[in-house]
């Protein structure tokens, strides 16, 4: 077993990865603030806020989408169902008796499946339904004004509902996304490495050949 040092996350991906974060967090203290959970801005001021980072998570994502297209990064998240069981067994079992990952993590292969699958579902379901929510919420006012029937929205009850369950759930993604960022080699290493870009990855001799390959490629890539 030898140790490589891998090149993982591109730049663009570290900003996404971090204005998402910071974005998500500021519209969950926003939004939980209008929907009266606590006083801290202010109701009025609040509503500012929230519109102004739902605007810049819009631009975000839609800059993310171009980008996944662009590089291909987006066959990252195709779904597998080799090593699923494994990595559940893994989290609930094999992590507490200190057994190693069942996946290795390259460039070519940065996600777990599990993480494929959470990942997915978040960009897929979860942000899809946000925004859209978060858009009917703000705009729905439009067609009534205009008197357009058919896409009229007679109350706001269930894009309300909809867009609360959906700021809970991406709580409760957040609370177990930064427990288990804790979960690589070491308590920090995953953290370091979505924040330098590199990660220090155990591998065979075997592996070692092909970690070579990936890494200059990567390496050719860093500065994309
Ligand atoms: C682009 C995405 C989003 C848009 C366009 C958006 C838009 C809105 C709007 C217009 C409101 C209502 C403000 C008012 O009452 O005047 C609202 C409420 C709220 N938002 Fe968002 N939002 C977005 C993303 C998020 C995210 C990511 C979260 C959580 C992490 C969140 C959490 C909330 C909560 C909890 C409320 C209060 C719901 C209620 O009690 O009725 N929003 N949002």
């Amino acid at each position: 077993m030898g140790h490589k040092k891998v090149y993982i996350y591109r730049s663009f991906e570290r900003f996404w990865h971090w204005m998402q974060m910071i974005l998500i967090f500021f519209l969950g203290f926003t939004g939980f603030e209008i929907h009266g959970t606590y006083s801290f801005f202010g109701f009025e001021e609040a509503v500012i806020y929230h519109n102004i980072a739902a605007y810049m998570l819009v631009s975000l994502v839609v800059l993310a989408i171009f980008w996944h297209f662009a590089t291909g990064e987006w066959k990252q998240y195709i779904p597998t169902k080799e090593f699923i069981s494994a990595q559940i067994r893994y989290y609930i079992v094999g992590i507490f008796r200190n057994e190693p990952h069942p996946t290795k993590k390259t460039a070519l292969s940065k996600l777990n499946p599990l993480q494929k699958l959470a990942y997915l579902g978040l960009k897929l379901l979860v942000i899809p339904v946000m925004v859209t929510s978060g858009l009917l919420y703000m705009f729905y006012r439009y067609p009534t004004q205009y008197g357009v029937e058919s896409i009229n929205i007679a109350t706001l009850k269930y894009i309300a509902i909809v867009h609360t369950a959906g700021a809970l759930l991406l709580v409760a993604f957040v609370i177990g996304h930064i427990y288990l960022t804790t979960t690589g080699e070491k308590v920090l290493t995953n953290l370091n490495a979505m924040l330098t870009g590199y990660e220090e990855i155990e591998t065979d001799e075997e592996d070692n050949e092909n970690l070579k390959e990936n890494n200059s490629q990567q390496l050719s890539n860093q500065y994309d």
